[in-house]
């Protein structure tokens, strides 16, 4: 089955945030994602407002044509936010201010509480809601256990893992991970730190519906431009 590409515009708008300009602008990034062939666009919220703010959000939801995907972590006011403008998939995942970029999975059982109240808050705006976790079986049994119907597996230890036995070894744990989440009635997407090279075998893994790809795609796009580096990546996961 062909694996659906959700792009994630956040490096779009930390280009923008470096200077405080109105461009790179997101919204207008997300167009051209969207025409080459993106089945999603993803962008976080973050606390901090680093890239993605509050306006792009918004817009994105009345102009986009594919699915909007908001990532946030566990904080009542960007759940307000959530809540008004009904993405149609979200996204929890772990937010340290200082991290460069998202750095491991949501402790799904440390913050069991806040997930039973936040899971069935989104969900009854008909919000998909998916809970980014380490390919760890105890953290994919607590997201059954807080009613999420969807893990995105994080990819990064895979993507960061250097010669072939530590690669083979991340990559295992993500398949078997994927197995498993499926086998206790969960659907599976993954993501972080995938790129041209290391996504092929990703793409092997049947369980697996969706990537979400920003950082390599954007890269390449400073380049060849950001419909072509989408088709590549598209090229790439079909090949
Ligand atoms: N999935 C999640 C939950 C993320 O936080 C990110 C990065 O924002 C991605 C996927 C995409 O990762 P990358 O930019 O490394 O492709």
């Amino acid at each position: 089955m062909r694996k659906k590409l959700g792009v994630n515009i956040d490096h779009i708008a930390t280009l923008r945030e470096a200077r405080k300009t109105i461009y790179p602008d997101p919204v207008e990034a997300a167009v051209f994602a969207e025409l080459a062939g993106a089945d999603g666009i993803t962008a976080h919220l973050r606390e901090d407002r680093r890239h993605i703010q509050d306006r792009d959000i918004y817009i994105l939801r009345s102009t986009l044509k594919t699915s909007l995907n908001l990532e946030m972590a566990l904080n009542p006011s960007i759940l307000e936010i959530a809540l008004k403008v009904l993405p149609d998939e979200v996204r929890i995942v772990p937010e340290n201010r200082e991290e460069v970029t998202t750095e491991g999975g949501l402790d799904v059982i440390a913050n069991r509480a806040k997930l039973r109240e936040f899971v069935p808050a989104l969900q009854e705006k008909r919000i998909v809601v998916s809970l980014f976790v380490d390919p760890d079986p105890r953290q994919i049994e607590a997201a059954v256990d807080c009613g999420a119907e969807f893990i995105e597996i994080h990819t990064g230890s895979y993507a960061d893992a250097k010669g072939d036995s530590a690669i083979h070894a991340e990559f295992e744990k993500v398949r078997n991970a994927a197995g498993f989440a499926v086998s206790i009635g969960l659907r599976v997407n993954a993501g972080h730190g995938l790129n041209y090279r290391n996504v092929a075998p990703i793409c092997q893994i049947p369980q697996i519906e969706a990537l979400n790809i920003g950082h390599s795609i954007v890269s390449r796009a400073v380049y060849v431009g950001l419909e072509r580096a989408v088709r590549d990546m598209i090229d790439v996961m079909n090949s």
